[in-house]
């Protein structure tokens, strides 16, 4: 099985890549551009591994794609490449609708030139996976799940942008019968995750003693996935998901965000105690603009046809993912020192900087 992952050096595409190539035990070529979010070294761990390879290239050339296409010769598209901080795109929406759009756009038509030239058993085992998220769903109340058939409501303009990418990821399946799946995942986190991402940027900002900022009250709900679990639903979805449909990857692990710091907090005072209870450094900061209330998935349909089940719940990933932290300063310190080192993002405010 011969995989191209887009993305595969980001937060989840590294998860998936390491996988692939230990786990199932496929050739794989990861393209990424290495953006700001994109880290080799999140893929050290199969950087020999004879069955994987790393070329980097914007998903929008449409000349690198097609080379790729030609030379590698994939059996199979896992596209998670994307710009993906809601806060970035607030204050910087051109490289969202570059990457996400007009990228998945380029994507989409240099796997349509190579598939449409395949033997015709190739061309029916063929499967382009679109890799999205449920925030093209917007927002719920306290009460209801997001389903596949939820009609879309993007808030923002990474949703927005997400969106958009969905429906010409269908619409290329519908019109030229490229064989699409979608898959529409909730928050993940987990090892590896940049720390820009509230989980992280808590974690690292309390080992440091920094304040820990929490938008509005923090009663937002998100519904925690971890990064792993998604990885093995995103191969099963690729391998047996139907061609044209969407399917919804969640944990059933819904939390408020203020529930999240704190149990981060008592994580920490346990495993790096240092007299003060890290609680002490949460600071309510002014709210993300168009900041969704609640997500949460009904992962039914990939559950009884798929026969999936996340192995993690919120209380084992989460310890996990703070022992990773502690014990790999050697992957975020460079981050901290370097391309982010914990800044406030996304606000509509005007500074004296402006
Ligand atoms: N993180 C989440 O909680 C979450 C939830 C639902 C869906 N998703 C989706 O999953 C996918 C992966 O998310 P992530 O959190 O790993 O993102 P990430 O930001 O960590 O990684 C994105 C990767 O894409 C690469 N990239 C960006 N622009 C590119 C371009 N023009 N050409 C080639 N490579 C490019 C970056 O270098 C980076 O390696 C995205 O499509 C995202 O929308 C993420």
């Amino acid at each position: 099985m011969r995989i191209l992952v887009t993305g595969g050096a980001g937060f989840i595409g590294s998860a998936l890549v390491r996988y692939l190539v230990t786990d199932v035990g496929a050739e794989v070529l990861t393209v990424d551009k290495l953006t700001y979010a994109g880290n080799l070294n999140s893929l050290r761990a199969v950087e020999s591994a004879s069955n994987h390879r790393f070329l980097q290239a914007d998903i929008c050339d449409a000349a690198a794609m097609n080379e790729a296409f030609e030379s590698f010769r994939p059996d199979r598209v896992m596209h998670l490449a994307a710009e993906s901080h809601v806060d970035r795109s607030i204050t910087g929406a051109a490289d969202f609708i570059e990457t996400n759009v007009i990228g998945t756009f380029t994507l989409l038509e240099a796997a349509r030139r190579y598939w449409s030239a395949l033997p015709s058993e190739q061309k029916d085992a063929f499967r382009f996976l679109h890799v999205s998220t449920d925030e093209v769903y917007g927002s719920l109340g306290d009460d209801g799940l997001f389903e596949e058939v939820t009609p879309y409501d993007p808030s923002s303009p990474y949703s927005a942008s997400k969106a958009a990418s969905d429906h010409l990821a269908t619409a290329w399946q519908r019109t030229y019968g490229l064989p699409v799946v979608i898959s529409n995942c909730s928050n993940n986190y987990g090892p590896y995750h940049f720390p820009e991402k509230l989980i992280p940027l808590i974690i690292l900002n309390a080992l440091d003693r920094k304040p820990l900022p929490i938008y509005g009250t923090g009663a937002n709900v998100r519904d925690w996935l971890y990064v792993d679990d998604h990885a093995k639903a995103l191969h099963l979805i690729a391998s047996r998901g139907r061609v044209g449909e969407k399917y919804n990857v969640g944990g059933r692990n819904e939390r408020r965000n203020v529930d999240v710091v704190k149990r981060i907090c008592q994580i920490l005072d346990q495993l790096r105690p240092d007299g003060t209870p890290h609680e002490q450094l949460i600071q309510y900061v002014t709210d993300r603009p168009g900041h969704d209330a609640r997500y949460a998935i009904d992962a039914t349909k990939l559950e009884t046809e798929l026969d999936w089940r996340a192995e993690e719940n919120f209380d084992t990933g989460i310890e996990k993912t703070v022992q990773w932290y502690l014990e790999n300063e050697w992957w975020w310190r460079p981050l901290r020192d370097g391309v982010y080192s914990g800044q406030r993002l996304g606000t509509l405010e005007t500074t004296d900087e402006d």
